[in-house]
């Protein structure tokens, strides 16, 4: 089992609130990924649950119970860092034994162990070796591997993958999602990488400044961001924000003007828009074409990067920035006048607090 709930969770560093107000129920054997911002407590909230950190306020329960007072040895978690933290001088055999050992384990459990977890991570062959003769991902799995060897009630995972190169990290990544399949334990996940939390979490946690953003499955976070926080964080690159005005509300459609003039008319199933409110209006990269339609907008390039698959260009809408990622490769220039079509573009509005408007 690997129930883990946080009610009310604070912390303070003096007199630096880190962490406030947390609230997360996370089910047993959910894979669960925090991102945000460096500095907005990620890994503190992680430290929390792992009992590395007291809380200042607030409750934190596994499986039921509460363990706010539990020590991190005895809440049954384990915790796998960036830096590895493996000891250089022992061999990745004795890497694995040495927590068992010292809860004193007979010789044979923890053998059985070490050749299971050795199997999963295809560490078998360097088992003899000491850290500093293995490669930055073969270290990285002997750092899972000593988590694993411990049975966990659930994996901490602060940023595992960082230290290692693109290519790595793509493979380590395919190979952690087959971990979480194969042994199904509750896994928490940190991490900057966008792809990482994407593919891995069947919920993203968005932090900013020691609060909970948005909670959602990624696919929610990205089609139905909450506030413009987690519009602008959630997918890559960020979503553009354009000023809206609204001049026209009616019952099931508002049309607002976006760039200086543009009219835009969009459904809205139930509204509390009026003529003169002013909203940002939201819409990702991915979602503009290049297409000179009636509804387009006229814009001046000013960078294309060609990526071969896709073209990124930069844009100026009447003084506003507006990105788009088209497929393909086209023949566009900077200083060129061009029309990014918007037509069929899922768009995301969001009042002055920064609040998406439900219905749109
Ligand atoms: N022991 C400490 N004493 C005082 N302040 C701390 C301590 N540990 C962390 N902080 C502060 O708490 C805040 C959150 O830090 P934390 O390490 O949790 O951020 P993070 O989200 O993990 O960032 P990153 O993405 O850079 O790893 C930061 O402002 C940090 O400076
Ligand atoms: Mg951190």
């Amino acid at each position: 089992m690997g129930e883990i709930k946080l009610t009310d969770v604070k912390k303070s560093f003096g007199a630096v609130d880190v962490l406030k107000d947390i609230d997360l129920h996370i089910r047993d054997g959910e894979f669960v990924v925090f991102v945000g911002p460096s500095g907005c407590g990620k890994s503190t909230l992680l430290r929390t649950i792992a009992g590395l950190e007291k809380v200042t306020g607030g409750e934190i329960e596994i499986d039921g119970k509460r363990v706010n007072d539990v020590t991190a040895a005895d809440r049954g978690l384990a915790m796998v860092f960036q830096s590895y933290a493996l000891y250089p001088h022992m061999s990745v055999r004795q890497n694995l034994a040495f927590g068992l050992e010292n809860s004193n384990m007979p010789k044979q459990e923890i053998a059985e162990r070490i050749t299971e977890a050795a199997r999963m991570l295809e560490i078998e062959p360097y088992l003899e070796r000491r850290p500093g003769q293995l490669s930055g991902g073969q270290r990285q799995r002997v750092a899972i591997g000593r988590a694993i060897v411990r049975r966990p009630t659930a994996f901490l995972l602060d940023e595992p993958l960082s230290n290692l190169d693109a290519e790595l990290r793509v493979s380590t990544r395919a190979e952690i999602a087959a971990l979480h399949a194969r042994i199904g334990s509750t896994m928490i996940y940190v991490t900057h990488d966008q792809v990482e939390a994407m593919t891995l979490a069947h919920r993203i946690v968005v932090m900013r400044a020691g609060r909970i953003e948005q909670v959602g499955t990624p696919l929610d976070l990205y089609n139905t961001p909450a506030n413009r926080f987690v519009a602008g964080f959630i997918g890559a690159p960020h979503m553009n924000f354009l000023k809206g005005e609204v001049v026209e509300a009616e019952t099931g459609t508002v049309t607002l003007v976006i760039g200086g003039g543009h009219r835009l008319l969009v459904p809205i199933s139930h509204h509390k828009l009026s003529v003169g409110d002013k909203l940002t209006v939201g819409i990702r990269p991915q979602h503009i074409t290049l297409a000179n339609d009636p509804g387009s907008l006229a814009v001046k390039v000013r960078l294309v990067e060609a990526l071969g698959s896709e073209t990124v260009i930069h844009a100026d809408l009447n003084g506003e920035k507006l990105l788009a990622v088209v497929s393909g490769q086209k023949q566009i220039a900077p200083g060129d006048e061009a029309h990014f079509s918007i037509a069929g573009a899922p768009l995301h509005l969001f009042d002055d607090n920064g609040l998406r408007v439900k219905g749109a």
